[in-house]
């Protein structure tokens, strides 16, 4: 079987705000793994589970929705059964989705399911697909009709409940063509530069001169 996994955003809530590449998906897999707070794998708590059936009512298709138990209590145990049974749903159907509120950038399991995934099947891990989706903040800010950083403003997204030390990662936009990066400091840095366009590169480091305007870095947090 070609396995293939796609971790998928669904935006906040509102039908229209899933992206096309998430519908696609929807229609290209043969299961979606759908996570749920309910004890009893029932869904009448959940929002993704919602967004999930209004898509497929859109698109006028049935797909077997599988239930992801997510108690949402930050515990790795947890986290594994929940990448088992996508394991064990991607044992049965060769096309898998698993969705995930907003974006997966923000916030989301789906990094610590994907960890454990690279652990326990490389090739899946490989194969998978993260679909980028509408943040709640951005829409937000568009309901409220407020900018979230205008000129030189920064923008700080913060837990407002930390379990412990508090790491940051950093968006680094908006530089100057031909200028030295090495004023960016060091990290575990990425460089993504005219993404989706005909050249469009990403590179795993910090380049050392910018050459295009739309040149964008992460700093990633410090991971272990
Ligand atoms: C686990 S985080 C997930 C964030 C999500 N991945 C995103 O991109 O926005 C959950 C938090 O996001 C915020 N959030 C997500 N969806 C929201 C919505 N529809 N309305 C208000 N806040 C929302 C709330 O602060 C909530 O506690």
């Amino acid at each position: 079987m070609n396995q293939k996994l796609y971790m998928v955003s669904l935006g906040p809530g509102d039908i229209e705000l899933l992206t096309l590449k998430a519908l696609n998906a929807f229609k290209e897999c043969d299961a979606i793994c759908v996570p749920t707070k309910s004890e009893d794998n029932s869904f009448t708590k959940s929002i993704s589970y919602k967004i999930v059936s209004n898509a497929l009512e859109v698109l006028d298709v049935n797909k077997p929705v599988v239930p992801v138990y997510s108690p949402m209590h930050f515990i790795y145990e947890d986290w594994v059964h929940e990448a088992d049974i996508i394991l064990d749903t991607l044992s049965k159907y060769e096309k898998v989705c698993f969705v995930t509120l907003g974006d997966a950038a923000v916030y989301s399991s789906i990094y610590y399911l994907l960890d454990i995934i690279k652990e326990k099947n490389e090739k899946i891990y490989k194969s998978c697909e993260v679909i980028a989706g509408v943040t709640s903040f951005s829409a937000a800010s568009a309901e409220a009709k407020k900018a979230l950083c205008l000129g030189d403003e920064e923008l700080v997204i913060k837990p407002i409940n930390p379990r412990g030390e508090v790491k940051t990662t950093q968006i680094l936009m908006r530089p100057k063509i031909g200028m030295d990066t090495q004023v960016l400091g060091e990290g575990d840095f990425y460089t993504f530069e005219n993404m989706y366009l005909e050249d469009a590169k990403i590179t795993p480091s910090k380049i050392e001169k910018v050459k295009k305007y739309m040149t964008l870095f992460i700093n990633f947090a410090k991971r272990d």
